[in-house]
């Protein structure tokens, strides 16, 4: 089985504000930018290499992230790992007691399968595996 990292999250206030850091002074590129509104927020990606970087702006004020941000305040929000089977993946963490956010993979706009894996689980950090 291999494991990459796919994105590392940041939960930010204001998108615009994140990307006159992250794109232009930083000079990452956007190169998807979407709402997502099952999970509460809009996103952009901005690739690093191998890995990208996900931009998370709460949608729903109710949601998670804004949750988040209004207790932590902006930062890393989650890593993401991808997978090349998340079923088998999801079976091994349950096999090892952790905590899955979903019992089921959820499935993205683009058909990517993904499922989140609770901080208490990953020694401190939300988790969430991809399989592309
Ligand atoms: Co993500």
């Amino acid at each position: 089985m291999s494991i990459s990292i796919h994105h590392i999250a940041i939960a930010v206030h204001d998108l615009e504000a994140a990307l006159a850091f992250y794109r232009d002074a930083l000079g990452l590129e956007v190169t998807r930018r979407r709402e997502v509104p099952e999970e509460g927020v809009e996103i952009a990606f901005l690739p690093a290499g191998e890995g990208e970087i996900e931009l998370l702006r709460p949608l729903d004020p109710e949601g998670s992230v804004a949750r988040f941000l209004e207790k932590r305040g902006e930062g890393l929000h989650h890593i993401c790992l991808r997978v090349d089977n998340i079923d088998a993946a999801m079976e091994r963490l349950r096999a090892a007691g952790a905590t899955l956010l979903s019992p089921e993979p959820r499935v993205g706009a683009d058909g990517t399968r993904y499922v989140f894996i609770h901080p208490k689980s990953a020694h401190g950090v939300l988790l969430e595996l991809y399989e592309k």
